[in-house]
């Protein structure tokens, strides 16, 4: 995605969660393309210096960092230390997750303990310590990356995915409630059936009866770039009145 001039983000200092393939790429380049400066995180750092570099050979700014978003004793210093690389963070987007399949008569303890931790326990530990950088900036766009598992149940993933996906519709929300005053906006974006890794391990990839001219309006299944462009425009000042609100990015297969 070659760097556009005047972007919509043109100057912010963005940090993207798991970014080193998948979705958390596809916002990270999208975000670069209109002018951010990307802090491109994973705890796969080898990737997410893939990222960056692809960010970089299009003319737009990056970096790669090493971040754990549940590596719960150190998130709030690691967070400031990232806000430290270029001074401040203006956007904060928490992609970073996991999925399951078990069904709900084969959920374990641990699979569940799991999920929590990974999906929805990071979300809200990392927005914690990104929202008091925010506050001292009077200024910060937090996006997060739930799911349309999260609004209807999960289908082919699992309740304890599913679970912790509307825990982050949910904390959202409070984020938005609680940032209102210092210019800081909240919101959630719901991917549908997306084309990553992730994909692999679910059945609406395969199921003949999933295919997408047969369930999805529009006919396709969804890519990293189109859950980033409503990555972009909540991140961006163009959505400067829209906080604790939800964009589903899913071909119309799910509508509310
Ligand atoms: N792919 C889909 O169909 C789909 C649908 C709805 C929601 N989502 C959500 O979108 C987000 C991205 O999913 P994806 O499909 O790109 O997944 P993916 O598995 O392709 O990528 C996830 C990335 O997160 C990183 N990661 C995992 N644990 C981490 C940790 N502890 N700290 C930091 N990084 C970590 C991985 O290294 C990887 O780079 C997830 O939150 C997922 O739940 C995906």
């Amino acid at each position: 995605m070659k760097k556009q001039t005047g972007g919509l983000v043109e100057g912010k200092i963005a940090v993207v969660t798991g970014a080193g393939q998948g979705i958390g790429a596809g916002i990270a380049e999208m975000l670069a393309s209109h002018g951010a400066f990307v802090i491109v995180t994973d705890i796969n750092l080898e990737r997410a210096e893939a990222t960056a570099k692809k960010i970089r050979d299009d003319g737009g700014e990056a970096i790669a960092e090493y971040f754990n978003v549940a590596d719960f004793p150190n998130v709030k210093k690691e967070t400031e230390r990232l806000a430290s690389l270029r001074g401040r963070i203006d956007i904060w987007v928490n992609n970073a997750g996991i999925t399951g399949t078990a069904r709900v008569e084969d959920i374990t303890l641990e699979d569940w303990d799991r999920m929590q931790t990974l999906d929805i326990k990071s979300v809200f530990f990392c927005t914690q310590a990104v929202f008091e950088i925010m506050k001292r900036q009077n200024y910060g766009k937090l996006v997060h990356i739930s799911s349309m598992a999260g609004e209807r149940g999960g289908r082919s993933s699992s309740c304890a995915y599913s679970s912790a996906k509307a825990g982050v519709l949910n904390l959202s929300k409070c984020f938005a409630l609680s940032g209102g005053k210092y210019n800081i906006t909240s919101n959630c974006v719901c991917p549908g059936r997306t084309l990553t890794a992730m994909a692999q391990g679910l059945s609406w990839l395969t199921d003949p009866n999933d295919a997408p001219e047969k369930t999805i309006p529009l006919c396709r299944f969804g890519t990293p770039e189109d859950i980033a462009g409503a990555v972009l425009f909540l991140s961006s000042d163009i959505s400067s009145y829209v906080t604790g609100d939800v964009i589903d990015v899913n071909g119309g297969l799910y509508m509310k």
